[in-house]
C-alpha cells in the first residue's frame, strides 16, 4: 500500500435505488463480505427513506452512513427539504453536496452547494462536495479552471477550523454512469489542482481533507486509481449496487 497521510474513503452512492426493505437486505448481504480494516473507511449513501433501515442494520459495524443531499437551512418553511440535524440524529456521518445529477436535473447552483456545505457542518455532518467538468470543457482545455471555480465557490467561505471535516469528490461529468472512467493519470492531475487550491485556502488545515475520484469506478479499475498517491478514495455509483462488486472495490490493492 502506498504511504498515505489520509485514510482512504470508499463511498457508495446508491442514487434513487433500493427501497427500505431492499436496502436492509443489500446491507445484510454486504457486511459479511467486508473484512474489518483500519486502513480504509467505508460508507454508503442510500436514499433518504432507506436511512433509518440502513442505520438499524449497520448498528455496531464500522460502515458509515451518508445522505445523498442535505437541506440548505437548519429548519423552517422549506417543503421537501431534510435538515442536517435530522440526518445527524439518525446516525448519518456524511452528506453529498452538489452532485452533478442534482446540479443538472434540479438546477442546484454553486451558491446552493456552498449553503448546503455550511449547513452540513453546522450540524456536525461532513460534507462531500462534488465537483467536475463537462466533456466539452475538458476537450477545450478548461477542465482545471472550471473545477477550481466550482471548488472555490463551494468552500471559500468556510472557516479554516472546519476545513479538516470536508471531503471533496472529483467526478468528471462525462465519466459518470458511462463506463468511460477518467484515465488515472488525468484524475491524479486534477486531484493535484484541487489539492493546491485547498492548500491555498486553508493552509495546513487542508492536510486532512480527502479528495476522492468518482465516475465509472469498478472492481476492474479501482486498484489503478488507488495507486495514485493523490487519490484518497472513490465515490462509486452503479458498481456500489452490487454487493460483491462493492466489496471488491473496498478491498482495493493499489498497483500501477
Ligand atoms: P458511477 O456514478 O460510478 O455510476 O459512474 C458515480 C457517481 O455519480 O457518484
Amino acid at each position: 500500500m502506498t504511504d498515505r497521510r489520509r485514510i482512504p474513503l470508499i463511498l457508495g452512492n446508491w442514487k434513487m435505488n433500493l427501497t427500505p426493505s431492499r436496502s436492509a437486505a443489500y446491507l445484510r448481504a454486504l457486511l459479511p463480505l467486508l473484512a474489518p480494516s483500519e486502513d480504509r473507511e467505508v460508507a454508503v449513501a442510500p436514499p433518504y427513506t432507506s436511512l433509518p433501515a440502513a442505520a438499524e442494520v449497520l448498528r455496531g459495524h464500522a460502515v458509515r452512513l451518508a445522505a445523498q443531499d442535505v437541506g440548505f437551512e437548519d429548519e423552517g418553511p422549506y417543503t421537501g427539504e431534510v435538515s442536517a440535524a435530522m440526518l445527524q440524529e439518525i446516525g448519518v456521518t456524511y452528506a453529498l453536496v452538489g452532485h452533478s445529477e442534482r446540479r443538472r436535473h434540479l438546477g442546484e447552483t454553486d451558491l446552493m452547494v456552498a449553503r448546503k456545505a455550511r449547513a452540513a457542518l453546522r450540524s456536525d455532518l461532513r460534507p462531500v462536495v462534488c465537483v467536475g467538468e463537462q466533456e466539452a470543457a475538458r476537450a477545450s482545455g478548461r477542465a482545471a479552471s472550471i473545477v477550481r471555480a466550482q471548488l472555490l465557490k463551494a468552500v471559500e467561505d468556510l472557516p479554516r477550523s472546519e476545513a479538516r471535516r470536508l471531503v471533496i469528490a472529483y467526478e468528471p461529468i462525462w465519466a459518470i454512469g458511462t463506463d468511460r472512467p477518467a484515465a488515472p493519470a488525468d484524475a491524479e492531475e486534477m486531484q493535484g489542482v484541487i489539492r493546491r487550491e485547498l492548500d491555498h485556502l486553508f493552509g495546513q488545515d487542508a492536510a486532512p481533507i480527502r479528495v476522492l475520484y468518482g465516475g465509472s469506478v469498478t472492481p476492474g479499475n479501482i486498484d489503478a486509481f488507488m495507486a495514485c498517491p493523490g487519490i484518497d478514495g472513490a465515490l462509486v455509483g452503479s458498481a456500489s449496487l452490487d454487493a460483491a462488486a462493492f466489496a471488491r472495490i473496498v478491498r482495493f490493492e493499489p498497483h500501477s
